[in-house]
Order: C-alpha cells, then sequence, then structure tokens
C-alpha cells in the first residue's frame, strides 16, 4: 500500500531568535529535519513533500542533495490546516495513507511511526493522532474525549480551564487516508484565539460525519518532543547525548566524565575504549577497541583502529588511523589523513591529505601537507613540506626508512629515495636518491672575537 508522507517546515520558528530556519537547526549533530526525513526514507515513503516557506529558499538548499523530495512553498504561513492544503498539487494523483510529520519533532522513532500506521490501517479509520501523557502539557493542544473515543483537539490558547488540566496532548503527528482528506480540510474554520487554520480541527469535523478517528500514545513522551526555542534545543540535544553516553557505557566503553562527553548519535565506538573529559567525537566517526582519547579532543569523521591514543587537545578531521598508533598532544590531522599502524604523530605537528606509513614518527614541530610517506620514516623536529607555490599543490614523497633531520623544507614536487638521509637543516629542492645523504648548509664559520669587536659585547652595552 502507498505511504505518502508531509512534512511541515514553513512556520516562523519566532522564538528562536534566529536568521536560520528553525528546522536547519542541529539535533546531535545533525539539522534536525534530516531526522525527519531519515523516518520518511526508513519508512519507504512513496512520496515525501516539504511544506516550506519562511526562509523557504535557504531551507531548499540546505536540502538539495535530497533528490527524493518534492517541496511545496506556503505563502503567507495561515495555519498548519492551509499548510497540508499548499501539499495538495504535489499529492493530485496519490492514494493510500498519508504520514503528517512536523519538521521540528526530531525524535519520533520508526518503531511509533509504524505502530501509528498499523493502527491506522487495522481500524480503518480516516485519521489517527499521535498523542501523549505528559506531566506539563502547557502550550499543546489537549485531546478531548467521550468515553474512550477522541472527541475534538482543543489548543492550549483556546482551552477552557477543565481543557487545560487535560495532560493527555497532541504531538501533531497524523495519519490520514487521502480520499477525501483535502475537501474536509477546507472546511476548517479560522474562528479561534489565533486566527488561524488548525488542522487538529479535523478530529471533530470527522467525528461529526461518522468517520473513524483513533489515537496511538507514545510510551516515552520524549518521542513527542518539538522544539520552538534556544531552551528547548539544547534540552534535546542534552536528551540525545544522555542515551548516546547510556547506550556507549552499556556495550562497555568508559566514559570518565559522562557529563562532558559529547558524541554524537551515529559515532561507533568499541569496548574498553576509555575518554576521559571534554571530548567531542562527531560525524559519523567510528573508533575500534582498547583507545584511549584524552581531554581536550574533537574527532570528527573519521575512522580509528584498536589500542589509538589520541593524546589531549588533538583535532583529528576526515582521518584514518590505523591500530596502535599514537596521536598528540596538540595534533591536527585534517582533509583526508592516513596514519599506518605503529605510527606516533607528536606535538604540534600538522598533517593534511597525507598517508604516513606504518611504523613512522614524527614526533615534533611540523607541517605535511599532500604527502605519501612510507613505513618506518623519520621525520625531524621542524620539517616543513612546501606544498603550494603560490598557485598549485604539490605531492611530497618520503619512500620507506628515510630520515629526514629537523628543520628540513621539502619543496614539491620531489620525492626523497628508500633509507635516504636529509640532513638537519637541509632545503631538499631536487629528489634524494635512494640510500644518499643530502646537505644544503652551507660549512659552519667561526669568526673569533667578532662580539666584542663588532658590536662592543652581547648585552650591548
Ligand atoms: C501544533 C498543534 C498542537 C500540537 C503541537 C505539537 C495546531 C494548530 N496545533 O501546535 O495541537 O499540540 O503542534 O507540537 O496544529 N507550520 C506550517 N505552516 C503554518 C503553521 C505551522 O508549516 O502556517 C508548521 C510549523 O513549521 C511546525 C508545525 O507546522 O513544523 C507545527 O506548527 P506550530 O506553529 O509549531 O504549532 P504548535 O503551536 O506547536
Ligand atoms: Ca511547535
Amino acid at each position: 500500500m502507498d505511504l505518502h508522507v508531509v512534512v511541515l517546515a514553513a512556520g516562523k520558528g519566532t522564538r528562536m531568535k534566529s536568521a536560520y530556519p528553525k528546522v536547519l537547526h542541529r539535533v546531535g549533530g545533525r539539522p534536525m529535519i534530516e531526522r525527519v526525513l531519515d523516518r520518511a526514507r526508513e519508512l519507504g515513503a512513496t512520496s515525501t513533500t516539504v511544506v516550506v516557506g519562511h526562509l523557504a529558499t535557504e531551507l531548499k538548499a540546505a536540502l538539495s542533495s535530497r533528490r527524493d523530495l518534492t517541496f511545496v512553498v506556503q505563502e503567507p504561513q495561515l495555519g498548519t490546516a492551509h499548510a497540508l492544503l499548499t501539499a495538495e498539487p504535489s499529492l493530485a494523483s496519490a492514494n493510500g495513507t498519508m504520514l503528517l510529520l512536523s519538521g521540528d519533532v526530531p525524535l519520533l522513532t520508526d518503531e511509533t511511526l509504524r505502530n501509528l500506521i498499523a493502527t491506522h490501517r487495522a481500524a480503518g479509520a480516516a485519521m489517527t493522532v499521535v498523542t501523549a501523557d505528559v506531566e506539563r502539557p502547557l502550550g499543546y493542544g489537549r485531546i478531548v474525549r467521550t468515553g474512550e473515543k477522541i472527541a475534538r483537539i482543543v489548543e492550549d490558547k483556546d482551552a477552557t480551564p477543565a481543557e487545560r488540566a487535560i495532560r493527555e496532548i497532541n504531538s501533531g503527528i497524523y495519519a490520514f487516508e487521502l480520499d477525501g482528506l483535502f475537501d474536509a480540510v477546507r472546511t476548517i474554520a479560522s474562528e479561534n484565539a489565533q486566527g488561524e487554520y488548525y488542522l487538529p480541527d479535523l478530529v471533530a469535523i470527522y467525528r461529526q460525519r461518522g468517520s473513524g478517528v483513533e489515537t496511538v500514545t507514545v510510551a516515552h513522551p520524549r518521542e513527542i518532543l518539538g522544539i520552538n526555542s534556544r531552551a528547548e534545543l539544547a534540552a534535546m540535544n542534552h536528551i540525545v547525548k544522555q542515551e548516546k553516553n547510556a547506550a556507549l557505557m552499556a556495550s562497555g566503553v568508559t566514559l570518565e566524565d559522562p557529563a562532558t562527553a559529547y558524541i554524537d548519535p551515529d559515532v561507533e565506538i568499541g569496548p574498553d575504549t576509555i575518554v576521559h573529559p571534554c571530548v567531542t567525537i562527531e560525524g559519523g566517526t567510528v573508533i575500534g577497541r582498547a583507545c584511549e582519547i584524552h581531554s581536550g579532543a574533537r574527532i570528527t569523521h573519521s575512522r580509528l583502529g584498536d589500542r589509538v591514543t589520541v593524546l589531549d587537545h588533538s583535532v583529528v578531521a576526515n582521518s584514518h588511523i590505523d591500530d596502535e598508533s599514537s596521536i598528540g598532544p596538540f595534533a591536527h590531522l585534517r582533509n583526508h589523513v592516513t596514519i599506518g599502524s605503529h605510527a606516533k604523530v607528536g606535538n604540534f605537528v600538522e598533517m593534511k591529505n597525507t598517508k604516513f606509513g606504518e611504523g613512522s614518527k614524527s614526533g615534533h614541530l611540523a607541517y605535511l601537507g599532500d604527502s605519501v610517506i612510507g613505513k618506518n620514516v623519520n621525520i625531524g623536529a621542524g620539517t616543513i613540506t612546501c606544498n603550494f607555490d603560490g598557485k598549485q599543490k604539490h605531492v611530497t614523497t618520503i619512500e620507506d626508512g628515510a630520515f629526514i633531520g629537523s628543520d628540513t623544507q621539502l619543496i614539491a614536487p620531489v620525492t626523497v629515495g628508500e633509507r635516504a638521509y636529509v640532513g638537519t637543516g637541509t632545503t631538499v629542492r631536487e629528489d634524494v636518491p635512494s640510500g644518499s645523504l643530502a646537505v644544503s648548509a652551507g660549512k659552519q664559520r667561526i669568526i673569533h672575537g667578532w662580539v666584542d669587536r663588532k658590536r662592543g659585547g652581547t648585552d650591548g652595552s
């Protein structure tokens, strides 16, 4: 049976006080609407329509890589019923069930949505509402029942004191049968406290006509939390973070201080890995077993093998580190760095787009960019690849077992052959053949008595 999804995301999000669309603010490291759109994809939606309005151009641009979406523009924004009507042309030839999601409700699970669709279809309902029992229903629409059955939904601003006491709320998530839906939505009026066309009014309309309206209640009200303010955004991120931390600890990861472990939901970490305080791990990073990640590290879009050590205040981005290697403190790997196993990258070493072979070492103060470095290479302190000539980037190749003395500049493109030796302070402009020594620093000269003669002493007096 066809399943169509409509996502409402046209609202202004006034309380965010943001120049960006509300639904692009990040929950668990990703724009919240991406999480909602993932649900549609997961459920195998036949079509997904996104209703945009406020900052429509920015929102469409941010979602342009999603090829499976149809955008419709709601302008002006006259309420949730009006928003749904703007999706009518894109669903003109559609039939079956339609799932209505909200771009600002990102924690819904596939399980709840599958349950919603199954309940809706089994009952042959025209509309099924996802509800939740909450401690503090303030601001939400309340579910008014007659006996067991839902009778209508009343918005917070229109509710009587007795209705305000109801703790069962509308999540704003629904399943509808498309047959006759838009004609029914058109009968919704805007005589209410906000002068808006309220989609929840459809419950009373359907009930009066004798069409079936069902409800499903979520087990965990956190699932239907919406975001309307920065405080709610922070609270939701806190929930997501705590759940991730709990799952990691249950799977055998040590978090020395869960309160300051910032680990995105899509990160994977193997057992016996230890995460010290104040660590950030993001963007689908995968970390193996028995690694140790020290304070202040930020690891993003990267892959670490087993028993890797990342020392304090290192940044690892879009990079790959093999088993038993050690990085940092204060190291920076970015833009596709690959570190072989048993390698060591020490203090103040920056690498960019570089392959660094198994067992190689760069202990201190180096910049290695656009380089291909073999196995068991030793890079001395102060080594710099001069990879940029002002116009283009060039490759530096250093073959297995080579030794690069301290304070060396390698002017790319250049190759240092296997087991070659580059003396301290060399500017390498030409290839160094395998097994040979390259030196370019001039012979040291001593001029006796120069200081007293020329300068009258070293203290300048
Ligand atoms: C809505 C429901 C309320 C429910 C709550 C759950 C209505 C009238 N009320 O209230 O019963 O408890 O959600 O979170 O539906 N939107 C548009 N166009 C519009 C107006 C809104 O696209 O003209 C979008 C918003 O961007 C948002 C969603 O619809 O994604 C919900 O709108 P919002 O204004 O946040 O509704 P609530 O007042 O929260
Ligand atoms: Ca809302």
